[in-house]
């Protein structure tokens, strides 16, 4: 089997791809963002990566708080509008038609059009480059009665693989 020796990047693997909700208690913004993953299970932490360009970037430094919202298949189409628009020029909220979601430990909302989400208050900031890292402690978890089958999830969730921008979801291999 030949290999080809590649410049050392990342965009090779598939990574989960998530909506983070994020507010400064004024306005209320959501980002896509693929370079995120579980980092600690005790307490339980989970980062998320932006660019500082972004407008959510301010959002989540003034406020330390987001929500990530795990959406699945059916919105597809809000991940990829949510991942082009910006929060400065367009109101997400109602580009993708989502419902605001109290949540209750944080002020920020909760997508209600996801079944999953999960509230964070951030414990670490890391500014590694392009991306400042936001280490977010999970604090509060909501999942959807519907989706749970057997101490299961039983909703496909998206994953992307930014070599040609390919989305994808995860299937349990037993399934046909
Ligand atoms: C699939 C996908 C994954 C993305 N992942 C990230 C990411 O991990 N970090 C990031 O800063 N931007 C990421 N982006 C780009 C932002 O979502 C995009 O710049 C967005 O418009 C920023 O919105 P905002 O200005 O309202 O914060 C991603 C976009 C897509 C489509």
């Amino acid at each position: 089997m030949g290999k080809i020796i590649h410049d050392p990047t990342v965009i090779w693997f598939p990574s989960p791809v998530i909506l983070v909700s994020c507010s400064d208690n004024n306005i209320d913004n959501i980002i896509t963002i693929a370079w995120t993953g579980v980092i600690c299970s005790r307490p339980p932490q989970i980062s998320i990566s932006l660019r500082p360009a972004t407008f959510s970037y301010g959002l989540i430094l003034k406020s330390q708080e987001f929500v990530i919202n795990i959406p699945q298949e059916s919105l597809l189409n809000s991940v990829k509008k949510c991942g082009s628009i910006s929060g400065k020029n367009f109101d997400k909220w109602k580009e993708c038609h989502f419902t605001k979601e109290k949540a209750q430990k944080v002020k920020v909302p909760l997508i209600k059009e996801c079944h999953i989400n999960f509230e964070c208050k951030v414990v670490k900031t890391l500014e590694l480059g392009t991306h400042t890292m936001f280490i977010g402690e999970v604090i509060n978890i909501h999942i959807s009665s519907e989706i749970v089958e057997n101490s299961c999830i039983k909703i496909p969730t998206l994953i992307y693989s930014p070599k040609g921008a390919q989305y994808g979801r995860v299937i349990k291999f037993n399934e046909k």
